[in-house]
């Protein structure tokens, strides 16, 4: 009912009490985005922007040709760690040409009504074909990601929900690393394509996924849809949504890697309210910038490596060590979720790959880079093996040591 009545608040009287409570059940999309206004960081973020649609490279999300090489090398030759990850990842049943689809659906919600596992399952389905497509060439994964990417492409309608910017932003994005793969590698073309009826593909992907994660939110929920408004500009060699989200992504002064990570501790402007979603900003900013660095600009030295501080602070309380606690750095609208904190808080505090950033972050900054950041290494080392998430499967990739070792 809510995509008949978008404005509508809904005052529901519930059994249980006697107040009314108001929900509010769907965003007005045609709100358009917050301008970002001044510089946080004093960076000129032009510097990192696109001229033209020809200036992107592909695949260019999170993985770049190079990417993909050195990851089926690495399984080819037998090297580490990609040929124990390989291993695994090979026998997942989401990496099963076999896989069943679900879907597709015409309707998603994601918000008060939570419908879309359908729609989470047959993405991850079909961006772990494309990986185990590009390692083995076996045209049967093929086949199976581009039937998954064809069939929610020509059926999916709309996505509903106060929180549908989540859907897009998550399983949107590994998604759209699917299909670039596909495109640029498999020479995949989409099926069903129609301009006027707003079908295929890249029409969902402009239409549903990228036009409703314009409005970006605050702290991580806001990083999501930067980082995967940089994913859906890539694929669709758009210019002004690449530079808007990779200007967000340094001037947002509620969602920029600035506004997350306090300079002086790497703090998470989260840390009080608990520590997964302390944890999952880390990892979509790492998503973010690795797309900018698909595309030549590196993000992740920003701020004399501002994330990375942000990834020791977070390892190093989770570690179970002490960390100093600034109860004022702390995110816009702490107020929706209970804040601001007096302390940092200890909910789901802990080092565990069902939270798989910690692979990235290490092989990035450790491995790549070779800077030393001792709690990243340890939580890396710490959360063992990163394969499947049992739950909220699309929230990260996860599979760091296959796919984004170096
Ligand atoms: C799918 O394929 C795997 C091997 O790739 C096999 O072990 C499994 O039994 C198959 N499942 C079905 C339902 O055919
Ligand atoms: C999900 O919920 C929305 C909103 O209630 C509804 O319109 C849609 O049909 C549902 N989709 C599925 C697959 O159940
Ligand atoms: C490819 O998918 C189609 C449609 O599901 C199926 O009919 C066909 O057998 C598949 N081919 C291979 C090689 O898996
Ligand atoms: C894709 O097309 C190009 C150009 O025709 C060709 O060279 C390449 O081998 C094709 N790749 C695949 C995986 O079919
Ligand atoms: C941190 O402490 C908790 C509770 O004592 C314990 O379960 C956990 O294993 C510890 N984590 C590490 C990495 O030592």
């Amino acid at each position: 009912m809510s995509k008949f009545i978008p404005f509508a608040i809904w005052a529901m009287v519930m059994p249980w009490v006697t107040i009314c409570n108001a929900l509010t059940l769907d965003i007005p999309g045609i709100f358009g985005p917050i301008q970002q206004l001044g510089s946080q960081s004093g960076l000129d973020a032009a510097k990192f922007f696109k001229d033209k649609p020809g200036d992107f490279v592909h695949p260019g999300i999170w993985h770049t040709h190079e990417d993909l090489e050195r990851m089926r090398k690495g399984v080819l030759e037998k090297k580490e760690p990609w040929a124990a990850a390989y291993k695994v990842f090979s026998d997942d049943m989401y990496s099963q040409a076999n896989y069943s689809m679900q879907g597709p659906e015409a309707y998603l919600s994601r918000g008060l009504v939570s419908n879309y596992t359908s729609f989470t399952n047959d993405v991850r389905a079909a961006w772990q074909n494309s990986i185990m497509w590009y390692i083995t060439k076996d045209h049967a994964h093929w086949n199976l990601t581009s039937n998954i990417l064809n069939a929610w492409g020509s059926e999916l309608v709309d996505i509903v929900g106060i929180d549908r910017s989540l859907l897009t932003g998550l399983e949107g994005d590994l998604f759209v690393n699917a299909a670039e793969i596909m495109r640029w590698e498999g020479n995949w073309t989409e099926a069903g394509a129609a301009w006027s009826g707003g079908s295929g593909f890249s029409n969902q992907l402009y239409w549903l996924f990228s036009r409703q994660s314009a409005v970006i939110g605050q702290a991580n929920y806001g990083m999501v849809s930067i980082k995967s408004l940089l994913s859906f500009a890539v694929y669709l060699d758009d210019v002004d949504l690449y530079n808007y989200a990779i200007n967000a992504y340094i001037n947002d002064r509620c969602a920029s890697v600035f506004s997350l990570y306090s300079p002086t501790t790497g703090q998470s402007s989260e840390s009080g309210r608990d520590q997964s979603h302390a944890t999952s900003g880390i990892g979509w900013t790492a998503l973010a910038a690795k797309t900018a660095q698909s595309q030549g600009s590196d993000l992740f030295k920003l701020g004399d490596n501002l994330l990375l501080k942000g990834s020791e602070y977070t390892a190093k309380y989770n570690l179970n060590y002490t960390v100093e606690y600034d109860p004022s750095w702390y995110r816009c609208e702490a107020v929706l979720v209970d804040g601001p904190w007096e302390a940092i808080s200890d909910e789901d505090r802990g080092i565990t790959n069902q939270r798989p950033i910690w692979d990235m972050m290490y092989y990035e900054y450790v491995v790549k880079r070779g800077l030393h950041a001792p709690y990243t290494t340890e939580a890396s080392k710490t959360e063992g093996f990163e394969g499947r998430v049992f739950t909220n499967v699309d929230d990260l990739p996860s599979w760091g040591s296959l796919v984004f070792a170096y």
